[in-house]
């Protein structure tokens, strides 16, 4: 049996119908599954995707005059008792916000993870230094710790990707959800993948289009579909339980402070739509997300669009004007959400990687080098919409320290030492001495399970001052 015709017809218009080679191979459940990828492809929009980022080399940043650009108000870190006692409101405020069940967590978990070339979901990956604990159980831990200290059961929503939505279920499973109470997982959308020098979309296997999946942008929409089996969406879920204020973070950074009560306060109290946290960028190649203000309006411009003379702007005092880099951690309403998949569809960034595909005879070829093109959202491109938002400063070393790349920076190895060196300044603030080597660093693993202690404070209440930590310790 030939394939339909207007099927046929449509992808010859758009220049796919190398997707149907190897039809006659096929039999009928993989022809079916290959007619349903295909038909789930909006081929009107990858054409002007193509249009844009295959043929035309733009970048997005590109576009912006460096005169349209101005820096963005930032809450800073507070310095005076003033502003001290100004964050001690907000915190106590972002406290009655989780006490009253009005606070949800969604963390975004559906990455490839290409980059760290580990087997598995990236959130599965063992990071405690001492404990090997996974990025799930350290994010799952504090959810707990924070749910007890504010005696209400703080819900987890998990983004997935199709790829790993199985393997992530099955390692919450097998590990008792880390004793969270509520979770929920969702998977996200995912996006035809393309040949870099052609535009055509790549097949992963003989009835397989490569697929990847749509970028953490992608969470606005996957929140708002529909359950399985007829199951509300999360919004709707949310909604019927009375959360309203969702703290967002990546999978990648262990230090995130989920839900901090003093961010939380923040953004309550600017009315905010979205808020982000941010750090001083302190090299003008930084690779970080830069929030700003273009024409008035508040965006951020990822690094690899910023003009190297936006990047490197400095002020009278040498300082970089530009210097509010994301970390990737934000709060959004719900009721934003909500608003927004109904009126306006974030845009797709190219992202140019290397992707196994079939090649000119049938076999499939691992590239040497970066082959395709894939199109992602970027959650951070909902801010120019939201009619209020809250900037607020926090400290690198606190905060921020992703799991991007095998070795080098942002790799297992950095990771290690940034979290051991937190925890062992928690550990001489509450009194005891730990062994410092030369340089600063703590000389050997230092754990403390969210579980254990939450923060600082919550150490100082747990440990005797004088405790000599003389070896790897791991606090539970
Ligand atoms: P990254 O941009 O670092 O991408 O994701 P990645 O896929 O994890 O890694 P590489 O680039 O392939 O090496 C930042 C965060 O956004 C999530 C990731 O899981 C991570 O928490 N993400 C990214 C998604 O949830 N979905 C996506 O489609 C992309």
């Amino acid at each position: 049996m030939s394939a339909d015709p207007a099927l046929l017809e449509r992808l010859n218009r758009h220049g796919q119908s190398h997707l149907l080679r190897y039809w006659d191979e096929l039999e009928a459940p993989a022809r079916a599954g290959l007619v349903a990828e295909i038909e789930a492809i909006d081929l009107d929009q990858l054409d002007s995707l193509i249009a844009q980022h295959v043929r035309g080399e733009e970048g997005a940043g590109a576009e912006i005059a460096a005169a349209d650009v101005e820096p963005i108000e930032v809450t800073r870190m507070p310095e005076t008792d003033g502003q001290r006692a100004l964050r001690r409101r907000s915190a106590s405020l972002g406290a009655d916000m989780l006490a009253a069940g009005e606070v949800g967590v969604v963390l975004v978990a559906g990455g490839s993870g290409t980059r760290l070339g580990f087997e598995g979901p990236k959130g599965t990956f063992p990071i405690g230094p001492v404990s090997s604990a996974s990025l799930f159980q350290i994010h799952a831990e504090k959810i707990v710790a924070l749910s007890r200290r504010h005696g209400r059961a703080i819900p987890l929503y998990i983004m997935t990707s199709p790829e790993n939505h199985q393997a992530t279920g099955e390692f919450l499973e097998q590990n008792a959800q880390f004793g969270l109470e509520r979770v929920r997982l969702f998977p996200q959308g995912r996006m035809p993948v393309v040949d870099r020098a052609t535009g055509k979309i790549l097949l992963a296997a003989r009835d397989h289009v490569a697929l990847a999946p749509d970028g953490h942008g992608g969470v606005l929409a996957a929140l708002a579909a529909a359950g399985p089996a007829g199951a509300p969406s999360c919004l709707e879920e949310m909604r019927q339980q009375g959360v309203n204020t969702l703290f967002y973070f990546q999978v990648d950074n262990p230090l995130v402070r989920i839900a901090d009560p003093t961010f939380l306060g923040l953004h309550r109290e600017a009315a905010a739509e979205m808020s982000f946290k941010v750090i001083e960028r302190v090299a003008p190649d930084e690779k970080l997300g830069v929030l700003v203000r273009v024409n008035g309006r508040p965006r951020v411009i990822e690094y690899s669009d910023l003009t190297p003379e936006l990047a490197a702007w400095r002020s009278g005092s040498g300082t970089l004007e530009l210097w509010a880099g994301s970390i990737a951690v934000h709060i959004l309403e719900r009721s934003f959400i909500e608003r927004l998949v109904g009126e306006a569809r974030l845009p797709f960034h190219r992202a140019i990687k290397k992707t196994p595909y079939l090649d000119e005879s049938g076999q499939v070829t691992r590239p040497p080098e970066p082959n395709s093109v894939k199109f992602e959202q970027f959650v951070f491109d909902a801010l120019p919409h939201s009619e209020r938002w809250a900037v607020v400063e926090t400290d690198r070393a606190g905060e921020f320290e992703p799991l991007k790349n095998a070795v080098g920076p942002e790799s297992p190895a950095t990771v290690h030492q940034r979290m051991s060196d937190q925890f062992g300044e928690w550990l001489e603030q509450a009194g005891a001495i730990v062994p410092r080597r030369p340089d600063g660093a703590v000389a050997f693993g230092v754990e403390i399970s969210p579980l254990f202690a939450l923060d600082a404070a919550e150490l100082r209440t747990k440990i005797e001052p004088g405790l000599v930590v003389e070896r790897p310790v791991y606090l539970r």
